[in-house]
């Protein structure tokens, strides 16, 4: 049998060669390896069985993505949330041998996506790990000094998202590298990239490794889960057995792409992404502009705007591409005077008699929008919702690719109607 499929992949090499402009779909879980590609597995050079992360569809796609971010090394996997513990495990786990810590500190950053939110209190609750975890607040003036503060012999790693989730703070991240590496404990930073997937690039602040939620702008078209975790050169060069430790911890967890996913992204979506991002940018900045004028409105938070609080931050990390500058889809906003009761009652009138769902997922081709108050962020405490400006008259926008006058004059209507 297995004769058989060695001729049947000879046979098809010549054509591969000769024929195809493209690359084929893979639709197999397993492959056949040599004695020195089964010692190669480790380092991710086998293209063997799917969940040891070799599938020839999940190669290619990780090629795209490490090129994109400009990291070293990456990996995909099923989901983000996939990414960002696959990340960070291995990470702790790695520097408490090094440094011999019985236990280690890990500072995240709020504000975030809830479920990193909740995998933070979890890694600080659970018996499994040994592991403290210190919240800081991106909303905080005296940040950095915080901070530094906040850094202990026994810290590890810092974990933040720029822009933040959900009201889109932006922080002095190239601070948040100089801080953490003039300590002596050199805490290694990673990011959450997935607001800023394709214009923002966290490696050119000096950020060691960046994670992404590929469900939303990589993908696309809100069809499949994928995440992504990339390692920036120079931590690679200095912690190549950091990257084995990751790559062993993903193959033991499973939580694999499947391969039609992986093909379908590296075929399709990053086909049309650059572009795709560009009119999320464009779109969004329009709808805001809008927005901050309307009588029901009493104030928007976007990156492209003036009044835009984190602006200087924004300006000294984000570079324009081709001359244009890009600032995302994401918009918060917040309704003049509306109770819980009357947000809601917004949301499901443009869920209902519009063409904008109400969900907590980021928009594909398809704008939508959600009240982080009582879903995406509803875990918080009260204090904490407060701290990062998640009120009950605020919601989060997330602008697809539709014409955005259209989109604009539904939000507009759905804000009288429900006043
Ligand atoms: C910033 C961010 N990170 C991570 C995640 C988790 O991604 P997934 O739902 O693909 O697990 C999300 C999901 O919304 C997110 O917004």
């Amino acid at each position: 049998m297995k004769a058989k499929v060695r001729e049947a992949i000879s046979a098809v090499e010549d054509f591969f060669k000769t024929f195809c402009g493209a690359m084929p779909y893979f639709h197999v879980s397993d492959g056949i390896g040599n004695e020195k590609q089964n010692k190669d597995i480790f380092e991710g050079k086998f293209h063997g069985y799917i969940r040891l992360g070799c599938h020839p569809d999940h190669v290619a796609l990780e090629k795209q993505l490490i090129e994109m971010e400009g990291g070293a090394v990456g990996r995909v996997c099923s989901d983000g949330m996939g990414a960002v513990i696959k990340a960070i495990e291995p990470t702790l786990s790695y520097f408490m041998r090094k440094k011999n810590l019985k236990k280690a500190r890990v500072i995240i950053i709020r504000t975030l996506y809830g479920g990193s939110d909740d995998a933070g209190v979890y890694l600080d609750e659970s018996l499994l790990y040994n592991v403290e975890v210190k919240f800081l607040y991106s909303t905080d003036p005296n940040l950095l000094k915080n901070l530094r503060k906040a850094i202990t012999k026994n810290t590890v790693l810092i974990f933040f998202e720029n822009p933040g989730n959900p009201t889109l703070p932006f922080v002095d991240a190239k601070g948040i590298v100089k801080v953490a590496r003039s300590t002596q404990a050199k805490p290694k930073v990673a990011c959450d990239n997935t607001f800023g997937t394709g214009f923002v690039h966290p490696f050119e602040w000096g950020v060691d490794i960046i994670v992404n939620s590929g469900t939303k702008y990589i993908a696309g078209a809100s069809s499949w889960s994928l995440g992504f975790i990339t390692l920036s050169k120079g931590f690679y060069a200095e912690h190549p057995d950091c990257w084995k430790e990751m790559f062993r911890w993903s193959c033991i967890h499973g939580g694999t792409l499947g391969p039609f996913e992986a093909f379908m992204t590296h075929t399709f979506s990053m086909a049309d992404f650059p572009e795709r991002i560009r009119q999320h940018s464009r779109n969004a900045l329009v709808i805001a502009r809008m927005l901050e004028r309307h009588p029901l409105v009493e104030r928007v938070i976007y990156p492209g705007l003036d009044s835009y609080e984190y602006k200087k931050n924004f300006k000294s990390h984000v570079k324009p591409i081709d001359g244009e500058m890009y600032y995302g889809g994401m918009i918060y906003f917040y309704i003049k005077g509306a109770s819980e009761e009357r947000t809601n009652k917004f949301l499901f009138y443009l869920n209902n008699n519009t063409s904008i769902p109400n969900k907590a997922s980021l928009a594909g081709d398809v704008s939508s929008i959600e009240s982080a108050y009582s879903l995406s962020h509803k875990g918080l405490s009260a204090e904490d919702k407060a701290k990062i400006g998640i009120t009950p008259n605020s919601v989060r926008f997330s602008t697809g690719l539709e014409p955005p006058i259209g989109v604009y004059q539904e939000l507009s209507e759905a804000l009288y109607a429900t006043e």
